[in-house]
């Protein structure tokens, strides 16, 4: 279903171009960059992780979270410019297929302030052990590319529940693999 918490979004799997969830909700500017929205559930996921966070010294903020069709349309235009069609490809979703769509994703930046630098940040080793304490997964791990059609996004979590977060964490799965188990 559309608005359920481990929606599958991928090169395969896409969402209607009018798609906007229902119960987006604005994160608060302490952990996020500007006006960044989320669901409600992960709003309020991603709103604890940062607190607890930065109650242990650690600064996450959301630089990109919910992304509307039109707006990855531009983006994912302006991959392709830059890089030519086929890198950008195995960096940003088409229109349509992506995650941002969800209102479930997140792309992150540390206290090194450079999202694309996230994984040498100190942020980045925090999250790696607790971000699925949270319900949020790394996405696009190293090495699963094959899997995903993506390259390694350290950056880049998805909200899935803690449930999910947990067996995915434990058992170094994606969440293709994961979904699969299940059916
Ligand atoms: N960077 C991810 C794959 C996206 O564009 O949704
Ligand atoms: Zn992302």
């Amino acid at each position: 279903m559309i608005n359920d918490t481990l929606i599958l979004v991928n090169k395969e799997n896409g969402l209607p171009s009018s798609y906007i969830p229902t119960d987006l909700e604005l994160i608060d500017h302490k952990f996020a960059y500007d006006n960044k929205y989320l669901r409600k559930e992960a709003r309020h996921s991603i709103e604890k992780l940062g607190s607890d966070a930065l109650s242990l010294g650690y600064k996450i903020v959301v630089v990109s979270a919910f992304r509307d069709y039109k707006y990855q349309h531009d983006l994912h235009h302006e991959y392709i410019k830059v890089k030519g069609l086929e890198d950008a490809q195995l960096c940003s979703a088409r229109p349509g297929y992506s995650e941002h769509q969800t209102g479930l994703a997140i792309d992150a930046m540390g206290s090194n302030n450079d999202y694309n630098l996230f994984e040498d940040s100190i942020e980045f080793k925090w999250m790696k052990n607790n971000a699925h304490k949270y319900g949020f997964i790394l996405r696009y791990p190293k090495d699963k590319t094959n899997i995903t059609g993506y390259k390694y996004e350290p950056w880049h979590y998805r909200y899935v529940g803690l449930k999910a977060a947990l067996d995915i964490y434990k058992n170094d799965l994606t969440l293709e693999e994961y979904i699969k188990k299940q059916t």
